[in-house]
């Protein structure tokens, strides 16, 4: 069996973490949500993976190499315009040839891994094997219909109406016969080839399509909500280790990873908590569920139940909590007066202020 990873995308729906970044990339507890696939397909045995890019390439080539290091043979496919999911099928019907392969949308998180799928699926050979999870607006996402014995008879993509509240997770597991039906589709309203319809041809041609109901699964919507939810979620079993240095005035409590070349220095930490590389706390708190990325600044500050992307700075301010700071981002402490706020927010920001 082989891997397809769609990382391509055209990055109109990017939110305000993405605006500079692939949304292939955003981190959940320190890591990119990719790489997190790509460890999963590596744990069910899967060796050569077919890694579609777009025009956010060069990024995701410096962050993935040659998949070596997780234990994969990565070939890159470039896509030269976001066509579509079962377009990045179609330009990798090369690369398959006639084996089975898993699917993988490289901006999904699926706790639990794949092996009880990739399993299943060798087990029983359908045409294709989907997963469905409950969803709040399944309007956002594929849509499944389910007989009275949880067959899937039908599959529509992002319906006003939808007919369930069972979105497709984008991993998804197929038999070559999903070729003959990536070849006869027709773009969609959005003007892409839906990989939801190539699953629908299969069913109509009486091709077997089995289903599986998940929970503990995430994806990039641009709701930070979900985002801080995730990373608790993947914090929560995290390995404490302490790479880095932490004085002797600060103590840490709980399940809590120091990497390598940060500081801690009169601080307290209350796992879990991951502090990236190069990082440095100083004389503050901070507090569960929180990642503080590479290269961040945290001083005389509190936080908890957030995430800090790389290299921004947060000083002398009191507590923040259920937040989400970009890469380079400053948090500094207004002058007392005049009493005003000054701000330099980036599109699609949001910001509670108590005044
Ligand atoms: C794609 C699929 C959709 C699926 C979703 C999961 O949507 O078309 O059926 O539910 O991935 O991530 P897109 O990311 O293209 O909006």
């Amino acid at each position: 069996m082989k891997a397809l990873v769609l990382a391509g995308g055209s990055g109109t729906r990017l939110r305000p973490i993405t605006h500079t970044s692939a949304k292939q990339l955003v981190p959940v507890a320190n890591k990119p949500v990719l790489f997190y696939g790509l460890e999963a397909i590596a744990a069910a045995g899967i060796r050569e993976l077919g890694l579609v890019v777009g025009d956010t390439h060069a990024e995701i080539e410096s962050a993935v190499g040659d998949g070596s290091a997780f234990g994969l043979q990565v070939t890159y496919l470039r896509q030269e315009a976001p066509l579509g999911l079962a377009h990045g099928v179609l330009i990798a019907r090369e690369f398959l040839g006639d084996e089975d392969f898993v699917m993988y949308l490289g901006d999904n998180f699926v706790v639990g891994g794949i092996n009880d799928l990739v399993d299943r699926f060798a087990r029983e050979r359908p045409a294709a094997q989907i997963m469905l999870t409950r969803v709040g607006d399944p309007r956002q996402f594929g849509v499944a219909e389910l007989d009275a014995s949880g067959r899937v008879v039908g599959l529509e993509e992002k319906p006003a109406q939808p007919k369930s509240d069972l979105a497709l997770v984008g991993v998804y597991l197929f038999s070559p016969a999903v070729h003959e039906a990536v070849a006869e589709l027709k773009p969609s309203g959005r003007g892409e080839l839906e990989i939801t319809d190539a699953i629908q041809w299969l069913i109509e041609a009486g091709l077997r399509v089995e289903s599986s109901v998940i929970s503990g699964y995430w994806k990039d919507t641009g709701n930070v909500t979900d985002m801080l939810e995730v990373n608790r979620l993947v914090l929560e079993s995290v390995e404490p280790s302490v790479r880095g240095h932490v004085d002797d005035a600060s103590e840490l409590v709980g399940r809590v990873v120091v990497a390598e070349g940060a500081v801690v220095e009169r601080s307290r930490i209350v796992g879990p908590v991951i502090i990236g590389h190069g990082a440095r706390i100083r004389e503050s708190y901070v507090g569960p569920f929180t990642s503080i990325g590479a290269d961040c600044a945290v001083t005389g500050s509190e936080i908890e139940y957030s995430i800090v992307l790389p290299r921004a700075s947060i000083a002398g301010v009191g507590r923040i909590e259920s937040s989400l700071i970009g890469h380079d981002v400053e948090v500094t402490p207004a002058p007392n007066t005049p009493r005003a706020h000054r701000l330099v927010l980036g599109d699609h920001s949001k910001v509670q202020i108590s005044s």
